[in-house]
């Protein structure tokens, strides 16, 4: 569980770092906050490697790596709110189109979020500072040991709660499906694809695959690699055998780290996730490829991508392209970040109002997502009718504008 941990600490202590030294987005009492949450994050990741150690003999150490887990995954959302806020601040000033959205997200809004930010960055801290509290009753050593330098650095990360995903079930299954297909053609690797647009759960779903007990016994060795857009292949080499051994290989040359990756995928059927490609170069394409082919027959790359051409140029053998989610499925995503839970019971015309404006978001969860979270605390129904008769609604119904009006 440790190690989960300290990917997702590691997520979040990265962008809590950004965002103390971010000069502008943030009130000063937040930022103080925000100041000792990453002290506190900071003193708990030394001993990290420890409490993995120590764990399994001791169950009050356990419970308290579970919450810990907790804190950071609450954390998370918070930041992923902040992110998008901040995207939004971004672009007020460019175009014509962005005025409406600066206008869409209200001119009330923004008060509304600095105050639900600095609440729920307050709450977050009051937690992380019991749980370092607490670290001192199990008597844990700083370690950091150079064969488990902890990659805080990562963009996207492997786990997922079950319970957060809403639908795709079916998606699931059919990526499964063809991961599980022994071999494809005469390549040992065979590349599968999920590919749509932005903000549609792709990197979601491909969690979920990996995640997945069939696919985690099928494939003897698991890795995944945030691959964004830079497309170097020294980049990808360090990245991929670093997911596959959990160490830190940075030091190697060129030709060492080929050499080592053959090594490392010579002998196992091997699932590759590659999440977020852009590159469109197929020669940079080919290059990896030919190293990672040198496999055992039936491995897999699962590439999330929003462009078709990404996925054409990789020689893709499956393109699973992502729909949008069902309208009952993105109201239970909206209820969740927009009420505290259970109190939606109690505010059943907002719920109507919400019913219409999940019906505008075209399926896209982290447009349910934003606007969930964006009305979170808010209960006057002045604001929800808002939101759902702002003007942009219909430029993007003609434009199929939706996210990147959003962003
Ligand atoms: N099925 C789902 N149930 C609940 N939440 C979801 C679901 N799919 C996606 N989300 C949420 O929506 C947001 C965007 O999802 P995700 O990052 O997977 O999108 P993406 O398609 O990979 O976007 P991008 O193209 O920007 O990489 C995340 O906050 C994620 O938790
Ligand atoms: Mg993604």
């Amino acid at each position: 569980m440790a190690e989960i941990i300290v990917s997702v600490a590691g997520k979040v202590l990265n962008k809590l770092t950004t965002l103390a030294s971010d000069e502008v987005s943030l009130a000063s009492g937040v930022k103080n906050d925000v100041k000792q949450l990453v002290g506190s994050l900071n003193t708990i990741k030394v001993v990290l490697l420890d409490a993995e150690e120590k764990k399994n003999h001791n169950l009050k150490l356990r419970v308290w790596l579970e919450k810990l887990k907790e804190v950071c995954y609450d954390a998370e959302d918070v930041l992923d709110e902040v992110e998008v806020e901040n995207l939004r601040k971004q672009v007020v000033n460019c175009q014509s189109i962005t005025k409406k959205v600066c206008h869409f997200c209200s001119s009330s809004n923004p008060v509304v979020f600095r105050f639900t930010l600095g609440h729920k960055i307050k709450e977050i801290n009051k937690r992380l500072a019991k749980i370092t509290v607490d670290k001192n009753d199990f008597n844990l050593t700083e370690k950091i040991d150079s064969n488990h330098v902890i990659d805080w650095d990562r963009e996207t990360h492997s786990f997922i709660r079950d319970s957060n995903v809403i639908g795709r079930d079916k998606d699931k299954e059919m990526i499964i499906e063809s991961l599980l297909q022994l071999s494809y053609a005469h390549e040992n690797v065979s590349v599968i694809s999920i590919v749509g647009i932005g903000g549609l759960g792709k990197t979601t779903l491909a969690k979920w695959v990996y995640d997945d007990k069939f696919v985690s016994d099928h494939f003897s060795l698991r890795m995944w690699v945030c691959v964004s857009d830079e497309f170097s292949l020294k980049k990808l080499l360090i990245d991929i055998i670093n997911s596959a051994t959990g160490q830190k290989y940075n030091q190697m040359s060129l030709d060492q780290l080929q050499s080592e990756l053959r090594d490392i995928i010579s002998h196992e059927r091997y699932l590759l996730v590659l999440d977020d490609v852009w590159n469109e170069v197929h020669g940079l394409w080919l290059e990896l490829k030919c190293l990672l082919n040198e496999c055992v027959s039936g491995s897999k790359i699962l590439v999330t991508t929003r462009s078709e051409r990404v996925a054409s140029i990789m020689d893709t053998i499956s393109t699973h392209k992502l729909e949008g989610l069902a309208l009952d499925q993105c109201l239970s995503i909206f209820v969740k970040c927009a009420f505290k839970e259970g109190q939606e019971k109690q505010h059943p015309k907002l719920i109507e109002i919400g019913k219409e404006i999940v019906k505008k978001c075209g399926g896209v969860p982290l447009v349910v997502k934003a606007l969930g979270s964006l009305l979170h605390s808010s209960t006057s129904e002045q604001e929800w009718i808002n939101v759902r008769d702002n003007e942009v609604w219909k430029l993007d119904q003609k434009e199929n504008m939706i996210l990147p009006t959003l962003k």
